[in-house]
């Protein structure tokens, strides 16, 4: 007959069971490879557990503090290395959980009213909000070095592109600035996705919740937790907000690719648009003029695998009946892997963008290119009176033969009958940085704006942290 006795290194679930597990079973079942990430969380909730677990009687006084000590020696076991981990301890709990038992016999009652189903979940959302304020720390970052360097570049103009054709000319902050902006969706998604992962869920127990008299509001309060599980199916069970996370991440992974895109585009000798600051570029083994653009390459190659995570959690989730089955373990290597990746790659992009040389001279040339101005002149037309479609065909006509003969499209605009000198004076630079007048638009004079609302932004992102 079993009778609690653990000397023989067998699981904590053992006793139903007649025979070890096969290693093939063990090996596959394991996780406390990746869980041991999370023994802070374990103890930390494990602590707020035994104390709620005192006040309904369980623990007397001595036993809570040989628990809470016990737990301490664990953690500082775990952080020097020097915990013996055992082929029986599958996972950070049991580890957790069998440890502190060789260290007082008070141990043995830790896990009354709780499960490993709650508990993970507890751990995991502990972790998890933890996570989210240091991606947002370091958004934040990435917001400021994209401002520092919209700031620097002060007046600067470039081409604006649709289909990658030139468009229209905007100034280079403006264009900084939109990824900035996405940046502040990134932001703002992390902080939503920190709210839903911060509910407490221990005191669910298995799935039904506890006979006894468990306190689960204590608990919560004890954890820093906003709110309180409603339903304990539900508590064990969802695994959303890891979901909310993976998403969010592989997003910010998407704006990162397509800012990793631009850059290798810019820094083509073809563009020349930007030259990497040597840190943060590499060369070529064999060809000895290379400088190439790892960092941008690795964060559009990278997106790929955020997104991987995301779609593996889902397809993994999707088919699991209620509450807790095992395919749930699958969330950790997920969610780790995605906040590695993030957290590698979030100051390398910062750094990049902001050590990185403009050229603006070339920018400011490309963005006085006569053919970006012709909106402009359509729409000086729509002033005078002449309906836009018109105005359009009317100024692709001059396109069409400033293209055929060869003539400056600034001197057609100034011979024809409908124009004429004024309209020509868009084609001069101080003009085309300032033509566009609407709300949020490319123009220096809408940026000011924009810069200051930024900045409220980053500010209004720092005071939520
Ligand atoms: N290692 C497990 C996981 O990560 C912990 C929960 C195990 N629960 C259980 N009933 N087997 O999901």
């Amino acid at each position: 007959m079993n009778n609690g006795d653990n000397s023989k290194g067998l699981p904590l679930w053992h006793g139903r069971l007649n025979v070890s597990s096969a290693d093939v079973l063990r090996n596959l079942n394991s996780s406390i490879g990746f869980d041991i990430r999370l023994y802070k969380e374990d103890i930390t909730a494990s602590k707020a557990h035994a104390k709620m677990l005192k006040t309904i009687g369980v623990y007397n006084e001595s036993e809570l503090s040989a628990v809470l000590d016990g737990l301490e020696k664990v953690k500082e076991e775990i952080e020097s290395g020097s915990i013996n981990i055992l082929p029986a301890d599958e996972d950070i709990h049991t580890l957790v959980e069998r440890r502190l038992t060789e260290i007082t016999p008070a141990g043995a009652k830790l896990h009354t009213g709780r499960s490993r189903n709650d508990q993970v979940a507890t751990d995991l959302r502990l972790w998890t909000r933890r996570i989210c304020s240091e991606i947002i720390t370091e958004l934040i970052s990435l917001q400021e070095a994209l401002l520092t360097k919209a700031k620097s570049l002060e007046g600067i103009m470039m081409p604006g592109y649709t289909h990658l054709q030139q468009a229209q000319p905007v100034p280079v902050a403006h264009h900084l600035l939109a990824h900035g902006w996405a940046i502040s969706r990134d932001v703002q998604r992390l902080f939503e996705s920190r709210n839903r992962t911060n509910v407490s869920v221990l005191g669910a127990g298995a799935l039904a919740g506890s006979s006894l008299p468990l306190d689960s509001h204590a608990v919560a309060d004890d954890l820093n937790f906003k709110s309180l599980f409603n339903n304990s199916l539900d508590a064990v069970s969802d695994r959303d907000f890891v979901v909310d996370v993976l998403s969010a991440i592989a997003l910010l992974g998407v704006h990162l690719s397509r800012i990793g895109e631009e850059i290798i585009l810019w820094s083509s000798s073809e563009f020349n648009f930007v030259e990497l600051d040597d840190a943060y570029a590499t060369g070529s083994s064999m060809m000895p003029q290379k400088k190439n653009p790892d960092i941008a390459e690795l964060a559009r190659g990278k997106s790929g695998r955020l997104i991987g995570n995301l779609t593996g959690l889902l397809a993994s989730l999707k088919g699991t009946p209620l509450t807790y089955n095992k395919d749930l373990q699958e969330d950790k290597e997920a969610l780790f892997d995605s906040v590695d990746t993030i957290l590698n790659l979030l100051p390398a992009i910062s750094g990049m963008l902001l050590t990185m040389t403009f050229n603006s001279e070339r920018t400011n040339e490309l963005a006085t290119s006569p053919f970006m101005v012709t909106t402009d002149i359509a729409e000086w037309l729509v002033l005078n009176g002449v309906p836009f479609r018109e105005a359009h065909a009317l100024v692709a006509g001059l396109v069409q033969e400033a293209l055929t003969t060869g003539t400056e499209l600034s001197e057609l605009v100034a011979t024809h009958e409908l124009l004429g000198d004024e309209p020509k004076k868009l084609f001069e630079n101080a003009t085309i940085a300032n033509s566009k007048k609407t709300h949020g638009a490319g123009s220096l004079k809408q940026l000011k704006e924009q810069v200051t609302v930024f900045e409220q932004n980053i500010a209004n992102n720092r005071s939520l942290l």
